[in-house]
């Protein structure tokens, strides 16, 4: 199965992600993780992509398709996968379409802009595995520390108010004109459209999670 989630920076795709790919096994693949590993090992795209990212502009359609292209080649995406945070603007799309990547499903996240900015405030990422949590409506077990693996969680350099904001216009200009291509695709009932949900994003992690487990195994 191949899954689109989609929604607004800080809707919770990330969180979701995680436990969505491990219940139904499938890979994670976020372009947004994927970048900030690369930002880290200081490689020739993580030295491109570092600047754009901290500034809340989004990083180039060939850059990412380069990335996501060499991603599907790994063995563990033979059963199909779930994107988080990709594609991001119609060139993508319609690049993954003519890839012929059969996509299944796309579920949106909704969540208004004023939670957002809330949310942001309070994220804290293990960087290494991408796991997400919240200081007050996620919090890990131990304060500051991946519950996983103990090490210390961070603060993103994108979290700040001023970039999330940035961030939030970008997605209303660029991103979500996939809401109409995405749900417009799947209405016109052609043969193999991914079928489309909107689902609310409010609420806690696990009702949510229910939620999107709930309407990709209803159908
Ligand atoms: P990316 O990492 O994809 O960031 P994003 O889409 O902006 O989304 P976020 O990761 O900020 O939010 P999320 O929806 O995953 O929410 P999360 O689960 O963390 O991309 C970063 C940058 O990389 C982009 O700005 C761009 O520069 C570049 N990039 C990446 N992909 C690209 C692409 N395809 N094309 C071009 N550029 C690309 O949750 C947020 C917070 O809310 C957390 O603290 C969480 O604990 C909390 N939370 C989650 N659920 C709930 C809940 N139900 N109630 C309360 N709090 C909750
Ligand atoms: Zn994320």
């Amino acid at each position: 199965m191949r899954i689109i989630l989609l929604g607004a920076p800080g809707a919770g795709k990330g969180t979701q992600a995680h436990y969505i790919s491990k219940a139904l096994d499938i890979p994670q693949i976020s372009t947004g993780d994927m970048l900030r590993a690369a930002v880290k090992a200081e490689t020739p795209v993580g030295l491109e992509a570092k600047k754009i990212m901290d500034a809340g502009q989004l990083v180039s359609d060939d850059i990412i398709l380069e990335l996501v292209k060499e991603r599907l080649k790994h063995p563990d995406c033979s059963n199909g996968c779930l994107f988080d945070g990709f594609p991001r603007t119609l060139a993508q799309a319609e690049a993954l379409k003519k890839e012929a990547v059969q996509i299944d499903h796309v579920v949106e996240i909704d969540v208004k802009d004023s939670e957002i900015i809330t949310r942001m405030s309070g994220r804290r990422v293990h960087l290494a595995s991408g796991r997400t949590y919240h200081v007050q409506f996620n919090p890990p077990k131990q304060e500051g520390l991946d519950d996983e693996t103990g090490e210390p969680l961070i603060q993103r350099a994108d979290d700040e108010e001023e970039t999330v904001r940035k961030r939030l216009e970008i997605y209303h200009n660029q991103t979500a004109p996939l809401i109409e291509y995405y749900s417009g695709w799947a209405s016109e009932g052609i043969e193999n459209a991914p079928k489309y949900r909107k689902i609310k994003g409010t609420g806690s992690v696990e009702e949510i999670r229910d939620r999107i487990l709930g309407v990709l195994t209803s159908c």
